[in-house]
């Protein structure tokens, strides 16, 4: 029985991603290697959102080869470099790195088990020997549903449900747009399957994961053969995809990631409010607390505007929030710094996520000077870890 590895970095949805793709390999009848060097097949699932992320994919990718793990090209185990650095740096790397045999972008996944059985079969033919085929496909493009089909799951008891693909919002700091696509959606009907396969499965606590769960707005003309209701010219929004969703029977808890504030609405605070069963806590990034720098962010809304919808959940809702922090983006003084600070303080965030600016070559602000230094970019990102600190333990 042939053995399947994968190394997974990044974020839920490449977990999530990395499930599905085992399950499809399980199904074909792999088994699970406890780590790289016993295994057939190595898929290295990858990140490209920080240059940091980048740095541990590829030396990971290193590793591989220096230890012997792959010690010549053409004899097991198949290497695979898969993901958001497959899209954003694809061509490089296959350049670079001969012993990778297949590159595949988030786009394609559903047809990694096809791509590596042709690399298989023509290792086969030529007894390991010679040129074997490397394939790469970074293709952009809808993902086929077959993606999700396996019922394997990583957890018995929670399960995550991609609900769209890629993003529109282009804030201008980040590469997700330009490695994932534009936003897709998923078909509500689609979703719906999937959630309920999960509690079939004994499995009632489900996560919805999108870049901005917001942006979901399923046109009706699209479902019209799967909806009967009459309500046929509103599109299907995020609450109302909530709304379908617990109506599903056996649902036990409902949580989503991430919400984008510019358009996270009171309506969606009043359904977590009145349905038991939606998990009372948001992550909802902000990135900055300059009103000049979420401009250049192309955040699309203001300190002002987050810290209003901030004081409409916890009057709504109570519960918790999380955010993202950004130190460090070009242009960002003292004073800029010390306004992202006044919101960690003024909020209480029960988690902060705080990163240092990392310029991307194909995000829009990477035109601009990565001018803050990075001693400074070392201490603010000290400073609001400090601080976050404090307020997780409640000082
Ligand atoms: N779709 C999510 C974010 C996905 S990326 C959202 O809009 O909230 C996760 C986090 O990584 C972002 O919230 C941001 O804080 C951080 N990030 C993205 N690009 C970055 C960059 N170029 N440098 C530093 N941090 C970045
Ligand atoms: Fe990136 Fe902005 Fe889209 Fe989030 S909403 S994935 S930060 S472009
Ligand atoms: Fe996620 Fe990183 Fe891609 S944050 S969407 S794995 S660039």
């Amino acid at each position: 029985m042939p053995k399947i590895y994968i190394k997974t970095f990044g974020c839920q949805m490449n977990d999530r991603d990395s499930e599905a793709l085992l399950g499809l390999f399980l199904d074909k009848g792999y088994g699970v290697a406890e780590s790289a060097q016993e295994a057939d097949l190595v898929l290295v699932n990858t990140c490209s959102v920080r240059a940091h992320a980048e740095d541990r994919a590829r030396s990971y990718l290193g590793s591989l080869r220096k230890k012997g793990t792959v010690p010549i090209r053409g004899q097991s185990p198949i290497v695979g470099l898969i993901g958001c650095m497959a899209a954003n740096r694809g061509e490089e790397l296959f350049g670079r790195m001969p012993h990778i045999d297949l590159i595949c972008g988030p786009a394609s996944f559903a047809k990694i088990p096809g791509y590596v059985e042709r690399i298989v079969n023509e290792k086969r033919e030529t007894k390991g020997e010679g040129r074997n085929r490397r394939i790469i496909d970074i293709n952009d493009g809808e993902r086929q549903e077959n993606l999700y089909q396996s019922s394997f799951r990583a957890d018995s008891d929670k399960a995550q449900v991609i609900i769209s693909t890629g993003c529109s919002n282009f804030c201008s700091y980040c590469v997700v747009p330009y490695v994932r696509g534009k936003l897709r959606l998923r078909k509500p009907l689609d979703i719906i399957d999937e959630v309920k396969k999960n509690i079939s499965s004994g499995i009632k606590k489900i996560t919805l994961l999108g870049q901005n769960v917001n942006d979901y707005r399923y046109k009706l003309q699209a479902v019209k053969s799967q909806v009967t209701s009459g309500k046929r010219d509103t599109p299907i929004n995020f609450v109302m995809l909530l709304q379908m969703v617990l109506g599903i029977e056996g649902l036990e808890e409902l949580d989503f990631i991430t919400s984008q504030p510019k358009n996270t609405s009171k309506e969606l605070f009043t359904l977590i409010e009145k349905s038991p069963k939606i998990r009372k806590r948001l992550h909802l990034p902000f990135q900055s607390g300059s009103n000049r720098i979420l401009k250049l962010m192309n955040r699309g809304y203001t300190k002002e505007k987050y810290l209003q919808l901030v004081k409409d959940y916890k009057k709504i809702v109570g519960g918790t929030i999380s955010t993202d922090v950004i130190v460090g983006f070009p242009t960002e003084s003292d004073e800029d710094f010390n306004q992202t600070k006044d919101i960690i303080e003024k909020v209480k965030f029960s988690h902060a996520f705080i990163f240092k600016y990392s310029p991307r070559s194909t995000a829009k602000s990477f035109e601009l000077a990565d001018d803050v230094s990075a001693d400074i970019k070392i201490k603010r990102h000290k400073i609001l870890l400090d601080l976050q600190k404090k307020i997780s333990l409640g000082k």
